[in-house]
């Protein structure tokens, strides 16, 4: 559904991306993690024809980004952090000027509306920032496209607004349409996509499923076990793993859990025994950002312009 292949923009002589390459499958939430500044809105306006591509080639529901840039456009809605919605309109007004820019259906306004129990006749600039961020979703929706670009949209919200907005996202996607997703929250990360990949001084450092993601680290898995009756025999056939008690759990060190639940059901069906309880953990999607990410600024001084500093 998205494609981007060697993805590069240049500003003058700065690179803000650099020969990213990634594909989107229909139906998908990806994840597009990366501290402030390493591309995340420069990859979204681009693959939005909001701006240029310097080099490189991408592709949204089969047409060509350079090429094609209103096929591009029917086919995405796009979130930013800056709305553009007008504040002395109400929602529902701001949703008919959008209806009739993009040719859409009349009858969407209501629908959506509803939908989305959004205030339809109160002023857009008099709401609060979580139904802002609402309405501006709703707006993107306004023509029903089947992508649609999410740039960091949780941004600056109370947590009850941040949750309402994430369910709103799992509801659009559920729905069947593909998301990309720009955040630099970590509860977004875990929780959201289905796949990831992690961008960094404009260059794509991870990418993956999440459990793919959270095994770069290249730690161990901590496995927590609880069996009845628990035999000596057991705690010996599964030396190799480090056995120790923790609580009323046995705690072990897995390197590859596929290999592991194998070999724990064979030992299960030798030995006997009931498994009360079995959980691993990972290292968290917030581990692995922090260990491939600098946050920029650091050492490049802040080129964004938009800086109190
Ligand atoms: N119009 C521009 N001119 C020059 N540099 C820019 C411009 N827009 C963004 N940049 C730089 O490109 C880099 C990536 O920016 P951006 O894509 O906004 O990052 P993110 O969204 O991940 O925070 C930053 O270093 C930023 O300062
Ligand atoms: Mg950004």
């Amino acid at each position: 559904m998205i494609e981007a292949r060697e993805l590069t923009k240049r500003y003058g002589d700065f690179t803000a991306v650099d020969r990213i390459s990634f594909k989107v499958k229909k139906g998908e939430i990806f994840g597009f993690l990366g501290p402030n500044g390493a591309g995340k809105t420069t990859t979204v306006r681009m693959l939005s024809t909001l701006t240029s591509i310097t080099e490189g080639e991408a592709y949204v529901n089969g047409y060509d980004v350079r090429r094609e840039k209103v096929g591009v456009k029917k086919s995405i809605g796009v979130v930013q952090d800056v709305s553009n919605l007008y504040d002395e309109l109400t929602v529902e007004e701001n949703l008919r000027f959008l209806a009739r820019l993009y040719e859409a259906p009349p009858e969407n306004v209501s629908k959506l509306i509803k939908d989305f129990n959004l205030p339809a006749r109160k002023k857009f600039g008099k709401l609060s920032s979580g139904y802002k961020r609402r309405a501006s979703i709703v707006a993107a929706l306004i023509h029903d496209p089947p992508v649609i670009f999410l740039d960091e949209p949780t941004i600056a919200l109370d947590v009850k607004s941040a949750r309402m907005v994430r369910e709103m996202i799992r509801a659009l996607n559920v729905a069947g349409r593909t998301i990309f997703l720009t955040t630099h929250n970590m509860v977004e990360a875990e929780t959201l996509p289905h796949r990831i990949a992690i961008i960094n001084r404009g260059k794509i450092v991870a990418m993956g499923g999440r459990s793919e993601i959270r095994r770069l680290l290249g730690s161990e898995t901590r496995v927590r076990l609880k069996v009845e009756p628990l035999k000596t025999s057991l705690i010996h056939a599964l030396e190799e793993y480090s056995p120790a008690f923790e609580e009323d759990a046995l705690v072990l060190k897995v390197k590859d859990i596929d290999a592991f639940m194998d070999e724990l059901a064979e030992i299960k069906g030798r030995l006997g025994f009931r498994i009360v309880h079995l959980s691993t953990e990972l290292p968290s999607i917030e581990d692995v950002f922090l260990e491939l990410t600098e946050e920029e600024g650091e050492e490049r001084g802040c080129a964004c312009g938009g800086c109190p500093i």
